[in-house]
């Protein structure tokens, strides 16, 4: 297949169907593996906003919506000029320049490096290219909320594995060994960061990092309920049109993990700081920015900002501020007012996984996958993780006999 014809004619021709009609712009969600982009695709559909759905897995969650075309596309990490090619033929389909919402950072990346030749396409919710790129990497950003004071772990950067013995003298154990620059890591680990209780473990764990420009982090003290985030839309100026803040009640797995229940909480001077240290990283768009609060001293250190949505953004819609619509009304011209989460108590929660025990939270609680307005995502779930439970058994009862 040469670059040329990436989308074919019939692709072209659903395509265009699915547009056909609409006077305002479409939007583009890409990876729907997974309920931030299932999220994002109901979020802005609900609106009105025509959708189309972007990921290179057939079984991707969120190619099951009714609120969207599904559209698959070449992998935006692993085959990334194949991947611009395919934004480019696509932007010749649209009628006007669509917002486009990348939800994991590999595919961020991919569509900031690709917009330099996209012409104006397509619009996007955050920095360019020049900006973003190092604002993906966790060094970057802890050294820009230590110069306007915001607490960080303790972290080291050391270049040697005798390096990294030598700071386990200052930093103690356990510790975390995380990637800098974790969109790697992430591929061939499958989880954000070693932690390690044992110099033997330090040694392993740096061994394993050392491609991915690994660094040393003291354990912040604390249960996963202090892990508190501020998610928000800065427009161009820097003027914060939706600002949501919450914090997660449990993560999958504990301790290092993702958001499996989270609730709304409004801190006014977590939100001040994290708006401050997002302007002064320069940053416009939607973000997430995680701090964790130190039982030993009380101070929120910085864990990260993801430069883009994050896992629970729902639970910012449910709460009346809808980022990905927020952004979308900016980016084509139309900005709303500015609205915050404050004063809203909900909760978020992603209630069925496999592999793990059922958590239904205190009702009422926005569930992630399941929805009686879209039901196919939430039914190939149930399914999904009917059939891996079966065959859990099934293993049982063999290693049993
Ligand atoms: N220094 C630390 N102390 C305690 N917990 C930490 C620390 N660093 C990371 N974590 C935990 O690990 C999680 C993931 O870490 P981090 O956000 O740095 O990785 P990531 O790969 O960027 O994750 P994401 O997929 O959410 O973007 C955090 O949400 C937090 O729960
Ligand atoms: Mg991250």
């Amino acid at each position: 297949m040469t670059a040329a014809n990436l989308i074919d004619r019939s692709e072209r021709e659903r395509i265009a169907r699915h547009l056909a009609g609409s006077v305002s712009a479409p939007a583009l969600v890409l990876d729907v593996g997974w309920v931030n982009g299932l999220g994002a695709v109901r979020s802005l559909a609900r609106a009105g906003v025509r959708v189309l759905a972007l990921d290179h897995r057939p079984s991707a969650l969120g190619l099951r919506s009714r609120h969207a075309l599904p559209v698959l596309c070449p992998d935006p990490n692993l085959e990334q000029e194949r991947f611009a090619t395919f934004l480019t033929e696509l932007v010749e389909l649209l009628p006007s320049p669509a917002p486009i919402f990348p939800t994991h950072d590999d595919g961020l990346a991919a569509v900031a490096r690709a917009a330099g030749s996209l012409g104006g396409g397509l619009l996007y919710p955050f920095p360019d290219w020049q900006r973003l790129e190092p604002l993906q990497r966790k060094r970057f950003q802890l050294e820009h909320a230590t110069e306007i004071g915001v607490a960080i772990p303790a972290t080291r950067y050391p270049s040697s594995a005798a390096e990294a013995r030598a700071a386990v003298e200052e930093l103690g154990l356990p510790l975390l060994v995380k990637p800098s620059e974790p969109i790697g890591f992430r591929l061939a680990f499958q989880r954000q960061a070693f932690r390690c209780e044992t110099l033997a473990e330090l040694d392993d764990a740096y061994a394993k990092a050392e491609p991915f420009v690994p660094m040393l982090q003291e354990v912040v003290r604390g249960p996963d309920s202090a892990l508190y985030t501020v998610g928000s839309y800065l427009d161009r100026n820097g003027e914060a049109l939706g600002v949501f803040c919450g914090r997660k009640l449990r993560q999958t797995p504990p301790g290092v993990g993702t958001c499996r229940v989270g609730e709304s909480l409004w801190l006014p001077d977590l939100v001040i700081s994290s708006l401050e240290l997002l302007r002064a990283c320069e940053f416009v768009g939607l973000s997430q920015v995680e701090l964790k609060r130190d039982e030993r001293d009380g101070s929120y250190k910085l864990m990260e900002i993801n430069p883009r949505l994050w896992q629970w953004h729902t639970l910012s819609d449910a709460c009346g501020v809808n980022l990905p619509l927020i952004a979308y009304r900016d980016l084509t011209g139309d900005p709303p007012s500015p609205c915050t989460s404050e004063g809203a108590r909900k909760r978020w929660a992603i209630t069925l996984l496999a592999g793990e025990r059922t958590v239904f939270p205190r009702p009422p609680y926005v569930e992630a996958v399941f929805s009686v307005r879209d039901p196919k995502p939430g039914l190939v779930h149930l399914a999904r993780w009917g059939l891996k439970k079966l065959r859990a058994l099934k293993r049982t009862k063999r290693s049993a006999s």
